[in-house]
C-alpha cells in the first residue's frame, strides 16, 4: 500500500507533509520532476508528456493512487489523462478541487447546481501556466455565482525557490502582490494556486494584509484524500515503501528541501 504524490518540484513536499500529517500509515512515495521544472512556462502539450511520464513511474513504484500535487500539472493535463491515458485500474487525483469546494462552502463531492456564497472577490496566485489555462475559473463556475477572480500569474517565483533564493522570492511575491492590489483593491480571500506558494505564505498573508483570508491546499487535499481512502481503501495499492525520488540531482534537492521543511528529507534518483 502506497500513494504517490508528484509535483514538478519541491512545492509538493508541502502537500505531502500535510497528508502524511493526516495519514501516517500510509507510505507516501513522492517524486519530484526537478530536471524539468518549472512547469509553469512550458505549453500544455509539454506538461501533458511530463506529467504521464511521472505518473507512469510512480505506478511502476507500487502506487495505483496518485495525487498531482501540482496545480500546473492538474490545470494543464489532469483532465486530458483522465479521458484517455489512466488505466482502469488506477486513480489520478489534482489538487484543485478540493480548495475550491472550501471557498465555495461544499461538502467533497456535492454536485449541486452552483449558487451565490460569501466570498466575492477573490484573489488568485498561480503559474502562467495555470492561469492561462482558466481551469480555476471553469470549476468554480461549476459551483458558485458571482464570483470575481483576478489572477495573478507570478512569473520567477518558483523558480527562485527551486534555487534555493528566498530573497528573490519573497520579493517576487511582494511584487506580485501589489500588481494584484491594483487589479483588485479589496479581495476577500486569496488563494495560493500553486502548492510551492505556502513555502512563503507568510508574505503572502503580510503583503495582503490581515484581513484577506489565504486558503492554501496541503490541509484541505489531506482531507479529502482522508475522505476518498475511507470510501475506496482498495486504491492503497501494493508498495510498502516510503521514498522520495526525483528526476534531477538528488544531493542538490535533498538539500533544498531540508532548508524549506527543516528537518532532513533524502531523495534518490528516479
Ligand atoms: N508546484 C507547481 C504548481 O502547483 C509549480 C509548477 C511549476 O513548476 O511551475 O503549479
Amino acid at each position: 500500500m502506497a500513494v504517490g504524490v508528484f509535483d514538478s518540484g519541491l512545492g509538493g513536499l508541502t502537500v505531502l507533509d500535510a497528508v502524511a500529517r493526516r495519514l501516517p500509515d500510509v507510505p507516501f512515495v513522492y517524486l519530484g520532476d526537478n530536471a524539468h521544472a518549472p512547469y509553469g512556462v512550458r505549453d500544455a502539450q509539454d506538461v501533458y508528456e511530463l506529467t504521464t511520464a511521472a505518473t507512469q513511474r510512480l505506478f511502476d513504484a507500487g502506487c495505483d493512487l496518485v495525487i498531482l500535487a501540482c496545480n500546473t500539472a492538474s490545470a494543464a493535463a489532469l483532465r486530458r489523462m483522465q479521458e484517455s491515458w489512466i488505466p482502469r485500474d488506477k486513480r489520478v487525483l489534482g489538487v484543485f478541487v478540493p480548495l475550491i469546494e472550501a471557498l465555495t462552502e461544499r461538502q467533497w463531492g456535492d454536485n449541486s447546481p452552483p449558487r451565490e456564497v460569501t466570498i466575492k472577490n477573490v484573489a488568485l496566485f498561480a503559474t502562467p501556466a495555470t492561469v492561462r489555462s482558466r481551469a480555476f475559473q471553469r470549476e468554480l463556475a461549476f459551483r458558485a455565482i458571482g464570483v470575481d477572480v483576478e489572477a495573478q500569474a507570478c512569473g520567477g517565483v518558483v523558480d527562485a525557490i527551486e534555487e534555493g533564493d528566498l530573497i528573490l522570492a519573497e520579493a517576487l511575491v511582494r511584487s506580485h502582490v501589489d500588481a494584484l492590489l491594483r487589479k483588485m483593491p479589496e479581495p476577500q480571500a486569496a488563494i495560493l494556486g500553486c502548492t510551492h506558494y505556502p513555502l512563503l505564505q507568510d508574505v503572502f498573508q503580510a503583503a495582503l494584509g490581515p484581513q484577506v483570508t489565504v486558503f492554501s491546499q496541503a490541509d484541505l487535499v489531506a482531507e479529502s484524500l482522508a475522505d476518498y481512502l475511507g470510501r475506496h481503501p482498495e486504491m492503497l495499492g501494493t508498495g510498502q515503501e516510503r521514498a522520495f525520488l526525483t528526476t534531477g540531482d538528488a544531493r542538490r534537492v535533498s538539500d533544498r528541501a531540508t532548508q524549506f521543511l527543516h528537518r532532513q528529507i533524502t531523495f534518490q534518483s528516479a
